[in-house]
Formats: structure tokens, C-alpha cells, sequence
């Protein structure tokens, strides 16, 4: 949430913060702003909503300087307006700051700084810290100094640059809790809230840790932590293209990603699926083996769509590997003092790797003993570097708000361990085999989904002046209607609920009339003829029902209005296929009512606040 971005080099800054802002804008888009060196006079423009909005403003030729910071927000202080965007200044107007994260103790500082007759324009918790770094600065006349001293008192989370006339050869970045990576070019440097507001100009990256400092000059660059003791870093090379950060051709990134899909659950399970053997290789868990043989119970913690993965694992790990399962939201999870074991593992599910629920979650099963492992798309992130090991699901940059790609991913990896710790148990080598060939199959099922696509188009335009889904499916299919529903209400603003088929008649059904669409993910397996009880149950009050079928189910179209149809595969697999209409349905009611699909009102793609 929020992107920062700051630059210093030989480039003109303008067009460096303008990309980095564009490229980050799916942290948030409630404003955007800028403040450049320039003349040694700080220039600052800012602008309530998209960065297209704050383009119209800039005049990039007007500007020469070749230092300057960005931010694009996502608001939780006060409202989305031109006050309250970033950048913002100290009262003498020396300095200047974007901050992604939240100051938690800013009323207390604000309070002490008025007291003192400094004075504030927004209502924001960043320009408190501005203002205080300020007033430090006039005592110490040290611009690190100040801002290590700011920082020492402050409660809260931070992403953080800070820009300076009176010291205008560097920028001073900082961390806690938020992300920030230092790109690393040749006589210039950038720092940002993710690798893709740098990939354009170096793929050299230092993923800076909890309580450490960068300070960028055109000479060079120092890392420290905030208690002023040097750190040592590695560099690493971003592992993604800048053309996958492109929409390549499609209308949305949403619709680029669901039809990305083929090909990242092939690289999640490239190499490591050793299908002739019906083994599975993943070379990040290997140092915790023995833990994971040993372990009583897994709990999986995670967020939102990545939490509807893990419903998914928990089945699947469960089945194959006779492992007990617990699936917590990581924001119960960190405040309810769980009980764990020193032998309990604890997966985290997270695409972005930085949600702070589920970072507060892994702290949490690490304070108490746990092993704690990530299953992560974003390399460098601080679940991936916080946790014990992991698997990455190498699902490439997911720019679309709502996640899609990183869904099937996760299940794709998911599976994976399920099968690894099945044969690490009981699971046969024979079935362990035939789970593999029903793997590899999977990338051209999804294929022949897509030729659905027209059809799908079609129900969402006959049903997009609903008001409310409902969203029903059983066993493995159960979390796949949580994620059809979520889906459809993120990007539609449609209201959805999604439920256990069989729940419907514990409350739910009364709910049912001619205006309420039903989807059913009703795809063969042991409890199929239940779940067409349940279709008739909803006809029979007279609901419009949607149905998510097996090819060359026969039965299904005479108790629904629509069928689509998806290949069959074995039931542990079926959420991959069953998910893409319902991501499909979605996206499409969403284009009917004109939203914006990439980036749904009051989301953002990486919640880095609690
Ligand atoms: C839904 C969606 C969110 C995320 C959730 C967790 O489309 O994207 O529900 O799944 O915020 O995010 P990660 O996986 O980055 O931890």
C-alpha cells in the first residue's frame, strides 16, 4: 500500500519518478506527488487521484534536476486529497518526505510539536514525521542524524525517503515494516517500494531489511541499520522482464494474468515435479525435511485470496499426506495468542510477501518456536527473507489488483508439497505417479477453458444489473466459491457471498428468489449428486442458477439455465480448473459495468497496513 520512489543519478529525475510511479500505481491510487531538486530549491507537485491525474500537471521538460522523490497513496490518514497527498515538507520547507506505513504514535508527536508552535497543513501521520525530522534537524543541523533520532521514537511502520536543500547530495531511505528495494546502476542509485519502479534501469537489487538504512548519493550508496551500525548487503538480480510488466496487448492486466495462466502453472511446476517417479523436488524446503516428516500438524496462515489457497492446501495435504491442517486468518491468527508447538509448522501464503497481517503472523509462529515456511511470488520479500525456507510459485509480477494468476499458482504449489509430504508418508509411488500425470495435464485444460470465453462474456452481460450472488460449491470447491465470490464483488462492486453448497439451507436459501443468481461449482466427484440436490432446491424457489460442470455431464443442463463446462481432472486439482470461469465471469461483469478493472475503488495490491 502506497509506492515510493526516489531517485539520484544522471537521468532526469521527472521521467525516472513518473515511470516508477506508474509502474507502482497498483499500491494505491487515491493521489500522486512529487518533489524534485531543483535550481536547490525544492519543487513540489502533488494531486488527488490516479497518476495520470498529477501527469497533467508536470511539465517534464520544464525540469532538469536529477534528484527528487515519489509517491502514489493509498490513504489511511485522513482523506484523498491534494493536502493530504505526498510529498510533504517540515515547516521550514528544507525538508521533504514520502512514507508508505503508518506512524502509530503521531497524535502524541503532533501534540508535542504544537506545543512547541510548529504547525501542520493535512491531516496525515507522514507530515507529522516530517515535521518532527524537521525540528530535530534544527537542533542537530544533521540531516541522518535527525531523521535516525525521528525514527528511534516512532511506534508504526515505515517506508521512508527523505530529500533535503540544506543537504541536497543524497537521499535517506529507511525501513520498518514496509518494503524497500535499492536499485543499484551505475553512477546512480534508486529506491523504491518494489523492483518495478528500478527494472528499467538496473536488474541490481538490495532488498533492505527491517531497521535499516540506505543513503544514496551520485558516488555511491550506504546501508546501516537505524541505530547507526553498518550492514552488510547482497545484490541480486530481479528475476522478472520489463515486458512482463506490460499489458502485452490486452485490454487489462486482469485479463493478461487469468490468460497467463497455462504458462505460470507450468513454471511452478517445472522441475520440481519428477513425474516419471512420481516424486516431487523442492530444493527450498529441503534444509526443514526432517522437521516436515516429523511434523504433528501444519497450520497455513495467510490473506484474503491466498487464504482461500490454503483452504485448498489444507484439503489436499490432509488427503494425501494424512497431516493435520489448521487454516487461520493471518489477522486472528497474530492477536488471538494461538496455541502452537515447537513441532508444528507453519506455512505463510502470501503473492506479495509483504501483507502485514501475515508478516505478523510468521513473527508470531517464529517467537513461539514454530518452523515457519513461505510460499511466496515475490522474490526478496520480507515473508520470503523472514521465513525459514519456502517454495516460490514463480507466478511473475501480478499487477492486477485482484489476484488471479497467483491463485492458481499457489494451488499448483500446493499441491506440490501435498504430494512431496504424501510420499514422504504413505502415498505410493503408483499414485503418486498418476497425481503427476493429472499435473502436467493441467496447463492445456486451462487452454480449452479459455475457448469458453465468449459464453461467459455472455452471462455476465445477461446478468450484470444484479444486486447480489450468491457463489456454492462442496468439498475441494467450497474455497473456489469464496474466491468466485470475492472476485466478483472486488472488481464488479456486485455483492457475493460465498458458501458450502450444503450450508445454503442453514440460512442462506432465504435468500433465494427470481432476482438471485447462484453459481454452482458442481464438478464430478464422490458428492456430485448432492450438490445437484442442492441445484434443484434453488430452482425450486425460482433462483437463476449459473453451474460450473464437467465436459460431457449430461445431467447438469437440465437443472441449470447455463452450464460451463471445464475438463475433468482428479478432485484435488479441480479448484485450478474451476476457479478460471468464475475469474473469467468476474472480469467480464466488471467490463458490462465499466470498472476499473485493474485497480477496484479502496483496494490496493499489497496491504502493508494492518
Ligand atoms: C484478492 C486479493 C487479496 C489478497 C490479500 C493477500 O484478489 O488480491 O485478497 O489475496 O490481500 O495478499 P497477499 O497474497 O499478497 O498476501
Amino acid at each position: 500500500m502506497c509506492g515510493i520512489v526516489g531517485y539520484i543519478g544522471n537521468r532526469k529525475v521527472i521521467n525516472v519518478l513518473m515511470n516508477g510511479l506508474k509502474r507502482m500505481e497498483y499500491r494505491g491510487y487515491d493521489s500522486a506527488g512529487i518533489c524534485v531538486l531543483e535550481n536547490d530549491d525544492l519543487i513540489t507537485l502533488k494531486k488527488k487521484g490516479k497518476v495520470s491525474e498529477l501527469e497533467s500537471l508536470v511539465d517534464e521538460s520544464s525540469f532538469d534536476s536529477t534528484i527528487g522523490i515519489a509517491h502514489t497513496r493509498w490513504a489511511t490518514h485522513g482523506f484523498p486529497n491534494d493536502i493530504n497527498a505526498h510529498p510533504h515538507s517540515d515547516n521550514s520547507g528544507n525538508i521533504s518526505i514520502v512514507h508508505n506505513g503508518i506512524i502509530e504514535n503521531y497524535m502524541s508527536l503532533k501534540q508535542g510539536l504544537i506545543q512547541s508552535g510548529y504547525t501542520f497543513k493535512s491531516d496525515t501521520d507522514t507530515e507529522v514525521l516530517a515535521v518532527y525530522i524537521g525540528a530535530l534537524y534544527e537542533k542537530t543541523n544533521d540531516l541522518e542524524h535527525a531523521v535516525r533520532l525521528a525514527l528511534s521514537e516512532v511506534v508504526g511502520t515505515f517506508g521512508l525517503l527523505v530529500l533535503s536543500k540544506t543537504e541536497p547530495e543524497k537521499i535517506i531511505g529507511a525501513r520498518r515494516g514496509s518494503p524497500m528495494v535499492l536499485g543499484v546502476g551505475d553512477d546512480e542509485y534508486i529506491l523504491a517500494s518494489d523492483a518495478t519502479a528500478i527494472i528499467q534501469y538496473t536488474k541490481q537489487v538490495i532488498y533492505l531489511s527491517d531497521n535499516e538504512m540506505a543513503i544514496i548519493s551520485k558516488d555511491g550508496f550506504t546501508t546501516k541499520t537505524i541505530d547507526n551500525k553498518a550492514t552488510k548487503n547482497t545484490i541480486h538480480e530481479i528475476e522478472f522482464n520489463i515486458e512482463q510488466l506490460e499489458k502485452g496487448g490486452y485490454e487489462h492486466f486482469m485479463l493478461k494474468e487469468i490468460f497467463e495462466q497455462p504458462t505460470t502453472i507450468q513454471d511452478a511446476f517445472t522441475g520440481r515435479l519428477l513425474a516419471d517417479k512420481g516424486n516431487i523436488k523442492l530444493g527450498g524446503l529441503s534444509v526443514v525435511s526432517e522437521k516436515l516428516r516429523n511434523a504433528k500438524r501444519i497450520i497455513i496462515t495467510a490473506c484474503g485470496t491466498s487464504w482461500h489457497a490454503g483452504l485448498v492446501g489444507e484439503y489436499m495435504i490432509e488427503q494425501l499426506a494424512g497431516i493435520p491442517v489448521e487454516v487461520e486468518y493471518a489477522s486472528e491468527f497474530r492477536y488471538r495468542n494461538p496455541v502452537l508447538y515447537p513441532d508444528d509448522v507453519v506455512f505463510a501464503i502470501s503473492q506479495s510477501g509483504e501483507t502485514a497481517d501475515t508478516l505478523a503472523a510468521v513473527h508470531e509462529a517464529k517467537q513461539k518456536g514454530c518452523t515457519v515456511l513461505g510460499i511466496v511470488n515475490v522474490v526478496g520479500s520480507s515473508i520470503a527473507r523472514e521465513t525459514d525456507a519456502g517454495i516460490y510459485i514463480h507466478a511473475g509480477p501480478e499487477i492486477g489488483v485482484a489476484s488471479t494468476k497467483a491463485f492458481t499458482s499457489q494451488l499448483a504449489v500446493l499441491s506440490l508439497l501435498a504430494l512431496y509430504l504424501g510420499r514422504m508418508k504413505n502415498l505410493s509411488q503408483l499414485d503418486g505417479k498418476k497425481i503427476a500425470q493429472e499435473i502436467l495435464q493441467i496447463p492445456d485444460k486451462i487452454k480449452s477453458i479459455f475457448d469458453h470465453s465468449d459464453e461467459i462474456r455472455a452471462i455476465a452481460k445477461e446478468y450484470s444489473s444484479a444486486k447480489n450472488f450468491i457463489y456454492l460449491g462442496r468439498g475441494y470447491n467450497f474455497p473456489v466459491a469464496l474466491e468466485g465470490a470475492l472476485k466478483l464483488k472486488e472488481i464488479s462492486y456486485i455483492h457475493a457471498e460465498g458458501y458450502p453448497a450444503a450450508e445454503m439451507k442453514h440460512g442462506p436459501i432465504a435468500l433465494i428468489d427470481e432476482n438471485m443468481p447462484v453459481v454452482f461449482i458442481a464438478t464430478h466427484d464422490e458428492i456430485y449428486h448432492k450438490i445437484i440436490s442442492n441445484i434443484e432446491e434453488v430452482r425450486a424457489r425460482k433462483g437463476k442458477v449459473i453451474a460450473i460442470a464437467n465436459e460431457g455431464d449430461t445431467e447438469i443442463a437440465r437443472v441449470a439455465n447455463h452450464v460451463i463446462y471445464i475438463p475433468e481432472t482428479i478432485p484435488m486439482l479441480t479448484p485450478i480448473l474451476s476457479v478460471i470461469p468464475l475469474q473469467l465471469l468476474a472480469y467480464y461483469m466488471a467490463l458490462e459495468l465499466d470498472r476499473t478493472i485493474d485497480q477496484p475503488r479502496n483496494l490496493a495490491k499489497s496491504v502493508t497496513v494492518e
